[in-house]
């Protein structure tokens, strides 16, 4: 009798114990089938698309109403103070249903700081073919009314369209003190179901192009420029922001080509050229304590050109939240430093950062098909946090070199690990189990592979 409750025990133990052991594989496992699979929950379906479709505002068949800034008196000399015809126009065409409110192309608008409110009537359709530019003067501008130059708030199914220049003025506040507010060029803010096409954003006095607290964003074919050595000039900046779509957008500009910060998720970037610039990042989030939350987050297909970072994740000690579920895959780094980086001691102040326990924790991190050629050593950078470790850190075929001398991988406080080719060496992410979560990986990809062609069957 003893004998064989001895034995149950036995059994028993061992069976608890290898289960704790799978579950654990398994939960590695789909936390890595998971990030591969990102796209699928981040793809918005293409509802909105039709509801856009032709007829385009040119079009007889169109039945659009065209306002044109030009009729509400308008100059378009770059001189001449064009903000009045601008709001009149605006609060024309806002209320009137099928509206396209009409930058014409030739000219040269200049345009205070001014905000743009909806809600608006249906289908309003903003067709930007000419020049908006900013007073150039910082003293040409309100103190009261900073931060935003053009801002478009409370719209809902609208689209930004056409080969116009949005130009910020930028030059004289580069060199300002960072006393002064600096204005961003152009933001969309408290809005739903926008699209942006084709449009040129550029010089702006600090960020470029603003997403916040917006959801249902699709920006496509959009170009944003401003010198090397401008300062905060952030390209796409995203905000408190959900479903954001960036496509075909080549971003050159002074600071990050694109900034994803605290509560951003299901943001996807697709065909991205970025340079020159400071990358494509998330963060900075947890400053001054704060909390930082971005999730499920996909770069697919990238070109990034001298730029100081590639991609980066940056925080600053002492916050909280999270930063999970995040995919970089084909990714070309032209004599880029630091091409892959993961920054959990950022510190952008001109006293030096104390260390502190607390920090934005980071995990599901993949990294998947990304070469070319890094200008610092450390082609690839894990500096995480010794109290909140970054963890499910996985690289898969990586190639990067140096044009002169070899590179390597840094590593604090960083789990996870690296297959198929990865160059330089990722033995730093030290993870035990690597083989077996991709075994298992690999065997669950199956199942779930099986299973579908039975149900399809
Ligand atoms: C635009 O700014 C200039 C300079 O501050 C000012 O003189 C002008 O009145 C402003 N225009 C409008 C319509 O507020
Ligand atoms: C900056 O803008 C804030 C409001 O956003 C205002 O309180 C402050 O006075 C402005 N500072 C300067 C230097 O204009
Ligand atoms: C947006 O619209 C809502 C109501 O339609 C209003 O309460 C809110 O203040 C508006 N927000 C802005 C930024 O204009
Ligand atoms: C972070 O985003 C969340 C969600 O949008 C918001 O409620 C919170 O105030 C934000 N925190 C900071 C520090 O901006
Ligand atoms: C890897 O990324 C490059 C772009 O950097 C792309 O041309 C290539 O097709 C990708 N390879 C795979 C297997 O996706
Ligand atoms: C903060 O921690 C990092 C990582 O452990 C270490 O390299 C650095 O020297 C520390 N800095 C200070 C000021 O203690
Ligand atoms: C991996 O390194 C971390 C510190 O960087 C350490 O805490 C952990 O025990 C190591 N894990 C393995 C499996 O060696």
């Amino acid at each position: 009798m003893a004998k064989i409750v001895f034995i149950c025990m036995l059994v028993l133990l061992s069976l608890t114990g290898k289960s704790t052991a799978e579950t654990r594989l398994s939960e590695e496992a789909n936390i890595l089938r998971k990030v591969e699979n990102l796209d699928s929950e981040i793809e918005e379906e293409d509802d909105e698309v039709e509801f856009f479709e032709e007829p385009f505002w040119v079009s007889e068949r169109g039945n659009k109403v065209l306002v044109n800034v030009d009729s509400f008196g308008a100059v378009g000399d770059g001189v001449a103070d064009d903000t009045k015809a601008f709001v009149s126009a605006w609060n024309q065409a806002c209320s009137t249903p099928k509206s396209v409110f009409l930058v014409p192309l030739g000219r040269r608008y200049l345009v205070n700081a001014t905000r743009f409110r909806g809600p608006c009537a249906d289908k309003l359709v903003i067709q930007i073919e000419g020049t908006i530019v900013a007073p150039d003067e910082p003293k040409s501008w309100d103190p009261k009314n900073p931060r935003v130059w053009l801002g478009f708030y409370n719209l809902s199914k609208v689209l930004f369209q056409g080969s116009g220049v949005i130009d910020g003025s930028g030059s004289k506040w580069w060199a300002a003190s960072c006393k002064k507010n600096k204005s961003n060029a152009l933001t969309i803010d408290s809005s739903s179901a926008v699209r942006v096409k084709g449009l040129t954003i550029q010089n702006s006095q600090q960020m470029h192009f603003v997403i916040s607290r917006s959801d249902s964003v699709r920006v496509t074919g959009i170009k944003v420029s401003a010198p090397e050595d401008s300062p905060n000039t952030d390209g796409i900046h995203i905000t408190e922001s959900t479903n954001v779509l960036l496509q075909n957008c080549k971003i050159g500009t002074g600071d990050d080509c694109i900034s994803i910060v605290n509560g951003s998720s299901y943001i996807k970037m697709k065909t991205i050229y970025c340079g020159p610039g400071h990358g494509i990042s998330i963060g900075s989030l947890g400053k001054d304590n704060s909390v930082g939350i971005v999730t499920k987050v996909v770069l697919d297909t990238a070109f990034l050109h001298g730029t100081t970072n590639g991609l980066r994740i940056k925080t600053w000690q002492g916050g909280a939240g999270y930063v999970r579920a995040v995919r970089f895959q084909n990714v070309r780094v032209d004599d880029v430093s630091n091409p892959i980086i993961i920054d959990q001691f950022y510190c952008d102040s001109p006293t030096t950062c104390q260390n502190q326990t607390s920090a934005v924790e980071i995990s599901e991190i993949m990294y998947q098909n990304i070469s070319g050629t890094s200008k610092s050593q450390k082609a690839m950078k894990f500096a995480c946090s010794d109290t909140v470790p970054c963890s499910h850190i996985v690289l898969y075929n990586i190639n990067l070199e140096s044009k002169d001398g070899t590179v390597e991988t840094y590593c604090n406080s960083a789990v996870g690990f690296g297959y198929g080719y990865v160059q330089p060496s990722a033995d730093c992410l030290n993870s035990s189990d690597k083989e077996k979560i991709i075994k298992q990986k690999s065997e669950l990809d199956q199942t779930s592979q099986d299973y579908l062609i039975h149900s399809e069957l």
